[in-house]
């Protein structure tokens, strides 16, 4: 691979991702990256013995004024959404895996998404490629529907109600193991997943599909009991957070809601944090892709991969130019969504 020492890496970010990324690259000396300066908070936190501590700076304006490509890992909208958007205008390629500032802030991001300026494919189920097969292979077939678990807190949050755990120890666990929000509400209120559909839906079937929208069409899995889970268990189903695009209505639906998967269904298997997405296409037809969908290694292995492929002059995903047509005969049995049961 072509050594790439001259370009600077500045990171936004050292926790839960931004360390393992650290990490990883410095397990890649092969790739030939050259780490610039790392914002954090707190300089006196301990991060382990992979970040280098005189890289570390709490001056923003220092991190993106000497970095060529800006990783954005620091979370959150506001500042975030600054920070990528003055690194674009500049010239710059980003790397973030915020869905957040995707979902709610795309219209400022649209000309540096058209000029293939910025990289996100672990925004959506981490290290588990979907922006990818979503924006390139699959563009082959017109869309009839996806159906995925999108979020890895709670998926493990009811795969371990299964086994009889609590709710409250299962979110502390998954706090404990990197894969919850810093705002926790944003996972278990359906609020993440629901940000990860809209920019699978604008990439795959709707370039105008509206987070507002979106938002208000989510429910998420607090109010689940341990007895809707043992309930759907009782013929070997499962209980999931399922977000899903289909035709309703004349128009291209976009929601996150428990429903109850049979057991033959693809998504069914997903246990833990792992993640799932099923999409259906015209000509391709069903097409599953499943794994880990949160965690400080499975996530900087995506942020790591966009990187490579910013530093390489890869363009970075291509957004839809208008929406693909709605399916004449979406009542057909043959279509997933007939049978996902809403459990809430
Ligand atoms: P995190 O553990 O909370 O880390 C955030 C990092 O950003 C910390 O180092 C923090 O500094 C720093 N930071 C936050 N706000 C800052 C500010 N205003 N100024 C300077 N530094 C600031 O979060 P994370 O889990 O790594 O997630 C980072 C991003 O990746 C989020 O957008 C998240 O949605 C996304 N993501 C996470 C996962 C996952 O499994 N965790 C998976 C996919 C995508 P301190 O350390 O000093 O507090
Ligand atoms: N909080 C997110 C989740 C991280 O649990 O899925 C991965 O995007």
């Amino acid at each position: 691979m072509t050594q790439q020492s001259s370009v600077r890496l500045g990171v936004l970010g050292a926790g839960t991702v931004g360390s393992a990324l650290i990490e990883l690259i410095g397990a890649r000396p092969e790739l030939g990256i050259s780490l610039g300066k790392v914002l954090v908070r707190d300089l006196g936190k301990d991060r382990g013995p992979h970040v280098p501590k005189h890289l570390l700076t709490t001056d923003m304006d220092a991190v993106l004024d000497s970095a060529d490509v800006v990783v954005e890992l620091i979370g959150g909208v506001e500042r975030a959404t600054e920070a990528i958007v003055r690194s674009l205008e500049a010239g710059k390629k980003v790397v973030t895996a915020n869905k957040a500032v995707l979902a709610e802030r795309w219209g400022g991001l649209e000309p540096y998404l058209a000029a293939g300026q910025l990289y996100f494919e672990a925004a959506v189920m981490a290290g588990t490629p979907v922006i990818g097969p979503l924006t390139g292979a699959l563009r082959g077939s017109r869309p009839l529907e996806l159906h995925a678990i999108l979020n890895g807190t709670c998926n493990y949050i009811l795969s371990q109600l299964e086994q009889g755990t609590s709710y409250d120890d299962a979110l502390a666990e998954a706090q404990q193991l990197g894969y919850a929000e810093a705002d926790p509400t944003l996972d278990v209120e359906g609020f993440d997943a629901a940000h990860k559909l809209t920019v699978l839906a604008r990439l795959a079937f709707d370039p105008n599909t509206v987070w507002d929208d979106v938002k208000a069409r989510t429910v998420g899995i607090s109010a689940l009991t341990p007895a809707h889970v043992k309930e759907a268990m009782e013929d070997g189903g499962r209980v999931r957070l399922v977000g899903s695009v289909y035709p309703a209505d004349g128009a291209w639906r976009a929601e996150v809601r428990p429903v109850y998967l049979p057991p033959a269904h693809p998504l069914a298997g997903s246990a833990s944090s792992r993640n799932g997405m099923v999409f259906r296409g015209d000509a391709v037809g069903e097409v599953f892709i499943s794994g880990a969908g949160a965690g400080a290694n499975p996530t900087a292995s995506a942020v790591l991969a966009d990187i490579i492929a910013a530093l390489a002059g890869r363009p970075g995903p291509s957004p839809l130019t208008e929406a693909a047509p709605l399916p004449t005969d979406y009542l057909s049995a043959d279509y997933k969504v007939e049978v996902l049961g809403t459990v809430l």
